[in-house]
């Protein structure tokens, strides 16, 4: 389907036989388009946007952090960030979940890539910038108009400012890291070689590829689980068969351990069931690299091509009443992970599908698992009453009983 976004026209891929084509030949469907384009200039050539040509050397490299047994590796980390955050909240009060996400994917993220390099202070300020980055991304591929963004506006200035910030922090901890002694995180693993003269590694692709996993490390799983709270609010039934799974696995304990993963099936499953529902990341771009003929059309050359995880989640044929949230979708068999009924071809694409498929998707699913378990065993959300609260730029809902 062609479209045009402003002055730029592109084609939509809408079936999903096409998509995963398109998803699986990364020579020909490259990253670009608006959306890489924004991304570029802050992410530099990080893993995220950097195009097939070295993607899989950068691949290779980040791999091993973000295997199975690594992610399990964090599973306690993530518990304790999201009891963190949600220690400080007193029943009755008003929470501004997405600040409060936002605080706990970044603080799960730099562990990962930085252990105990940042503190508390400094992934505080590293989070406030990825807010401020994220907004601006945000406005900046919905609105393709450069010369918008070099006005010395206040929202203008406020973007750049974050960005130059992310950047000094990201230096300094490398910078840090380098003078002083190792560690077993994704910096300590990188500028092993990034500081020797013969490496293939430099500091600046280190700092790239830090940037782009703390982007994407932190904004989309804070996304599915301020959804996931929202939708929970509005589905009491599920929410009460969230809790009632919740303290039998718990049964007592403050957060889940690694070995209580496997048992919180219908957490994971209402995670699922977000991610289909409300995917955090609802359209991308590519960009093609020659001359192709593609579903029945021929595309030149340097043709932006969408897809939308969003549609594909939305699609009656593939999920019957997709409008309504259904975790039990995903209790008979169906998986995400393709080892279920759809297979690697599914519908389900939350993280995409092919090479460039999401790298750190069994982390987000376990850190977003951990994250649900853990709030619902002490809290229970409730949208905000007051109707005029709901237009404000994030969502503000109180929270009911301390249970
Ligand atoms: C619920 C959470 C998450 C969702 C829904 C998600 C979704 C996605 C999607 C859809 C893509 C592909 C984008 C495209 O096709 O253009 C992607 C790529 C990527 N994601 Fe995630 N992501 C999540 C969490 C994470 C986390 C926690 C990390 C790392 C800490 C991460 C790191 C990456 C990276 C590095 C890529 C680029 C992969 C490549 O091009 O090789 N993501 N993600």
């Amino acid at each position: 389907m062609g479209i045009r976004l402003g002055p730029l026209r592109a084609w939509m891929v809408c079936h999903l036989r096409l998509v995963h084509e398109m998803l699986r030949d990364t020579a020909t469907f490259d990253k670009g388009g608006p959306l890489y384009e924004r991304l570029r200039p802050l992410m530099g050539d990080g893993v995220v946007t950097f195009p097939y040509a070295d993607h899989r050397r950068q691949r290779r490299l980040l791999q091993p952090a973000f295997r199975p047994a690594r992610v399990t590796a964090h599973v306690d980390a993530m518990g304790e960030e999201a009891l963190s955050v949600c220690r400080g909240w007193r029943a009755g009060r008003t929470v501004d979940i997405s600040a409060a996400m936002m605080t706990l994917t970044t603080g799960a993220v730099s562990r990962v890539l930085f252990s105990d390099s940042l503190d508390t202070a400094r992934t505080a300020e590293v989070r406030d910038c990825l807010t401020e980055v994220v907004h601006g991304l945000f406005v900046r591929t919905v609105v393709p108009i450069d010369a918008l963004f070099r006005l010395p506006t206040p929202a203008n200035r406020r973007y750049r400012d974050a960005v130059a910030r992310l950047h000094r922090l990201v230096d300094a901890a490398i910078a840090e890291r380098r003078a002083g002694g190792a560690r077993d995180d994704l910096l300590g693993t990188l500028p092993a070689e990034a500081g020797c003269a013969d490496s293939a590694v430099t500091d600046q692709e280190v700092h790239d590829q830090l940037v782009s996993l703390l982007l994407t490390g932190a904004e989309s799983p804070s996304l599915c689980l301020s959804s996931a709270f929202g939708l929970l609010a509005r589905h009491p039934e599920t929410e009460h068969q969230l809790h009632t799974e919740v303290d039998t696995v718990l049964a007592g304990r403050e957060r889940p351990g690694p070995d209580d993963l496997s048992r919180l099936v219908y957490t994971r499953a209402v995670i699922e069931e977000t991610l289909r529902h409300s995917p955090p990341g609802w359209l991308f771009t590519r960009i093609t690299t020659r001359d192709v003929e593609f579903g029945g059309r021929r595309l030149p050359r340097g043709t932006t091509v969408l897809y939308s995880p969003y549609l594909l989640h939305h699609t009656p044929a593939s999920f019957p009443e997709p409008e309504r949230f259904r975790p039990e979708r995903w209790l008979c068999g169906r998986s995400l992970s393709g080892v279920g009924d759809d297979g690697p071809y599914g519908p389900m694409v939350p993280f995409s599908a092919g090479s460039r498929k999401c790298l750190g998707d069994s982390f987000a699913m376990a850190q977003t698992t951990v994250a649900l378990a853990t709030i619902a065993r002490h809290w229970r959300l409730r949208h905000c009453r007051d109707p005029s609260r709901r237009c404000v730029r994030r969502s503000r809902w109180d929270r009911g009983r301390c249970r």
